[in-house]
């Protein structure tokens, strides 16, 4: 058996298309136009490469957007008398900071800085209780996208068995807290887990969001199962040396899994497209 692949591009552009069309509506109505401000301290090569989508995403829906770039040694206070200016302007709806922050910062403090209306990653504290409580404000990008693709592909959520490998803020936990209000069997697993395989196996939806090269191999996944992989990463060597791949082995887990989404062209697009929806709630929202 080979799985069907989802497709994160065709989704994406879809979605996009429609926020398109959400923003020319509220530019028209309401004289209002989505802005999302993005601040990047330093020069990590992933993180430019982020923010310039992000940006790029912005432009190409007709959203307005703000790119902040500071040296690596700016002073933290910069960053947040900056992100003060962010907050009291009303001409903005999404704050955003590319994480990771260099070792400096206290990244918490950073995050807590945002106005929580304006949270559009759905980091803050008050947004991460929200969702926990079952009543999201911003649901976090990566994440709220995977539960577009399982929604766009009718994959039945309640009841199933949904293992997720991985424990981030950013990923592991929020796709655990989204798959449980959705009625899933959540099993959260990590880098202590004892025997990952024999959880991964009972899985019926598989999320791998942990950041190590092609981890998850075919013998570990259910047949039919549906398979998210989340990873970002890039073969260390063989022929596809320096090239993306994801924390699923692909070509042998799509004999295996019913469902499928690859890297690159799978969850990688989703994240940015949500990104955009939560900015176009959040314009939308002011006006209420
Ligand atoms: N770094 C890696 N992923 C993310 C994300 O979703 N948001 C931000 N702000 N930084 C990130």
């Amino acid at each position: 058996m080979t799985a069907r692949i989802i497709d994160g591009n065709a989704l994406s552009a879809k979605i996009r298309e429609h926020l398109a069309e959400r923003a020319t509506a509220l530019k028209v109505s309401r004289g209002v136009t989505p802005c999302l401000a993005v601040i990047l301290v330093g020069e990590d090569p992933a993180s430019q490469v982020y923010v310039r989508n992000k940006v790029a995403g912005c432009e190409k829906a007709g959203f307005r957007s703000i790119k902040q770039v500071y040296p690596a040694n700016v002073e933290p206070v910069t960053v947040l008398a900056k992100i003060a200016e962010l907050n009291a302007d009303p001409s903005v709806h999404g704050i955003l900071v590319q994480l990771p922050l260099p070792k400096h910062f206290d990244s918490e403090a950073v995050l807590e800085a945002i106005s929580p209306e304006k949270d559009v990653d759905g980091f803050h504290a008050e947004n991460v209780g929200a969702l926990m409580q079952g009543n999201p404000r911003f649901i976090p990008c990566t994440p709220y996208g995977v539960m577009k693709m399982l929604e766009s592909e009718g994959v039945k959520i309640a009841g199933a068995e949904a293992v997720v490998v991985g424990r981030s803020n950013i990923v592991g936990k929020p796709m655990a807290m989204l798959l449980l209000a959705q009625s899933a069997t959540v099993t959260i697993c990590h880098s202590r887990s004892k025997d990952l395989a024999f959880h991964t196996r009972r899985a019926d939806i598989l999320v791998a969001a942990v950041g190590k090269e092609r981890m998850i191999t075919g013998d570990m996944i259910k047949p039919g199962a549906t398979v998210i992989d989340v990873g970002m990463n890039r073969y260390a060597s063989g022929p596809n040396a320096g090239k993306l791949c994801g924390d699923v082995d692909f070509e042998t887990a799509k004999e295996v899994a019913g469902l499928i989404t690859p890297v690159p062209g799978g969850v990688g697009p989703m994240t940015i497209t949500m990104l955009l929806t939560n900015t176009m709630e959040s314009a939308e929202r002011t006006l209420k």
